[in-house]
């Protein structure tokens, strides 16, 4: 009979020294060790440490291993309760049994009930191909919790090393997901079925690895060099978090002046119309400490989104790139901002929004492919957002984008311009080959001049209250402070519903 000291010892040890060696050579970190690293130090308490798996098919009942490959719990991140799990790869691959999937929704439950976030670290060989339906099942288990909880605690997903097949839907299914470079792979169907089906070779890496999600697919949100760097990552999105929907993230004390003047701000859009900057110049000189935190920074990068904190309190920041493709929106960037927006919407962070936009991209790609349904869902979730909405626009600002750049009659609370604005229908181009095709070019040169002095202004739209305000772009810190402090116990609520037909 063991005792309570070996009981506890040989639990901890997973799959045993060997496959401890094996991770670590593996370039990996243990279950427990990734745990250590996430939380604030000596805080975790682990439950369902000592459960077993109840198979006993292909000789699994001589396969009894504590914990049944799944470490579960919770501890403190900066002093705030968060809910773990992570998938053990020394013991049974990871891979989810009847038993070990009971032990998630035991923490999933807890976190929904107790109103704190969820972090699940995935290493994991997927199904416990043993238990066949069972295992199905309790994937589904974890999904149905997942769905669930969606908008009410935030949910974070780590790969950490395989996660394939149905798997990878439960990390779908939450608010952000972190990959690992060289060491994480998400696919639905791995390279052999690949080969098999379309007779397509490509390696693992090519297919699902950290690059191909962070960049092509848009499936991560964060792509990080190290474990380590990861788990700091999760740390530190959090700390801009409320623990949940009802909550408020936590105001952090800033020495830098809410009033601060942007005096170099001025200098960074070009007077040329048709030059590119970089936005983030824009961008990072209003947050506090000029700290921007963003998120999914290497796809569709004509749209940025991220986390800043202004006057302490966390603001989401949604922003047009002129360097990439002059700021267009297109599919993916369409996709990026309005889960970002709704995520936001979701926990209460207040939504600033910095406008530089051409239109939407042209072209047959983009409309076979749905841009009126992806461009769409910008309208839907910002229309839909309840939180404070602050635009500025620092440079174009036509058609469509116009209106789903958070205008003022979708629901946007306070639109600011800056003097170089252009806010029009149109480019003055395009208007005046359409109202007046058969003019001469002379002619034509000259429409184009008068309809640039009339309407590429931000006057036009200040004069119909479109615009809040015409502002210098030194002050767009002070403004944005005030909007935000005005907006701070803004009330409103959308029609009673089950839930919106989002186009999806
Ligand atoms: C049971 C598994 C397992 C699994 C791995 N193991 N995957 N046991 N069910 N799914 C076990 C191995 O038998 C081995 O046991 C140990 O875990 C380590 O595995 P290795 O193969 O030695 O490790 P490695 O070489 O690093 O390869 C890792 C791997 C590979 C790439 C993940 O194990 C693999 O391809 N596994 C199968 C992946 C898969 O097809 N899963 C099922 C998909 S179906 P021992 O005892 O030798 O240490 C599915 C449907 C989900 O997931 C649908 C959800 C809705």
């Amino acid at each position: 009979m063991m005792n309570f000291e070996e009981i506890n010892q040989q639990a901890l040890q997973g799959g045993g020294v060997d496959k401890i060696e094996k991770q670590h050579a593996a370039g990996k970190l243990t279950a427990r060790e990734r745990i250590h690293h996430l939380l604030d130090e000596g805080t975790f308490c682990e439950l369902d440490r000592l459960v077993t798996h109840r198979c006993h098919d292909f000789g699994m009942e001589k396969k009894q291993i504590a914990g049944d490959g799944m470490v579960t719990g919770y501890g403190k991140i900066d002093g705030r309760l968060t809910f773990v799990y992570a998938y053990d790869f020394t013991a049974h691959g990871g891979s989810l049994s009847e038993t070990n999937a009971a032990k998630v929704v035991k923490v999933q439950q807890l976190a929904l009930k107790n109103g704190a976030p969820i972090v699940a670290l995935n290493d994991s060989g997927g199904a416990r191909i043993q238990e066949g339906i069972s295992s199905l099942a309790g994937y589904a288990s974890i999904f149905y919790q997942n769905t669930m909880a969606s908008g009410v605690i935030p949910q974070i997903s780590a790969i950490l090393g395989p996660c394939a097949g149905g798997a990878c839907y439960s990390p779908a299914l939450t608010d952000f997901i972190f990959m690992v470079k060289g060491h994480s792979n998400m696919f639905i169907t791995g390279p052999d079925v690949v080969k098999t089906v379309t007779n397509e070779e490509v390696s693992k890496e090519e297919l699902g690895g950290a690059d191909a999600h962070g960049t092509r697919s848009g499936v991560a949100h964060f792509v990080c060099n190290t474990e380590e760097e990861t788990l700091m990552s999760i740390r530190e999105l959090l700390s801009f978090l409320p623990s949940n929907n009802m909550d408020e993230a936590s105001v952090r004390k800033t020495k830098d002046s809410p009033t601060r003047y942007l005096e170099g701000l001025e200098k960074v859009i070009p007077s040329d119309p048709n030059l590119p900057y970089d936005m983030m110049d824009v961008i990072q000189p209003v947050l506090d400490d000029e700290y921007f935190f963003e998120v999914m920074p290497h796809f569709a990068r004509n749209i940025i989104v991220g986390f800043g904190r202004m006057a302490g309190r966390p603001v989401g920041i949604v922003a047009n790139q002129p360097m990439y493709l002059a700021g267009v929106l297109d599919i993916d960037a369409s996709d990026k901002a309005a889960r970002f927006i709704r995520f936001c919407d979701c926990f209460n962070i207040p939504l600033v929004t910095f406008e530089d936009v051409p239109g939407f991209l042209p072209g047959t790609v983009q409309e076979h492919h749905g841009i009126i349904r992806h461009g769409a869902k910008i309208v839907y979730a910002y229309a839909e957002a309840t939180v404070p909405k602050v635009t500025i626009i620092t440079r174009k600002s036509y058609g469509g984008a116009y209106i789903v750049m958070s205008s003022k009659m979708i629901g946007g609370d306070i639109n600011l311009a800056y003097p170089q604005a252009e806010i029009a229908v149109m480019g003055a181009a395009g208007a005046v080959n359409i109202l007046y095709r058969k003019a001469s070019e002379e002619e034509k040169a000259d429409i184009v001049r008068q309809y640039e002095e009339k309407f590429s202004n931000p006057y036009r739209a200040a004069e119909r209250g479109l615009i809040d305000e015409v502002i210098l772009p030194k002050d767009t810190r002070k403004r944005i402070i005030q909007s935000l402090e005005m907006l701070r116990n803004k009330s409103v609520s959308n029609p009673p519903k089950k839930h919106g037909n989002m186009p999806l």
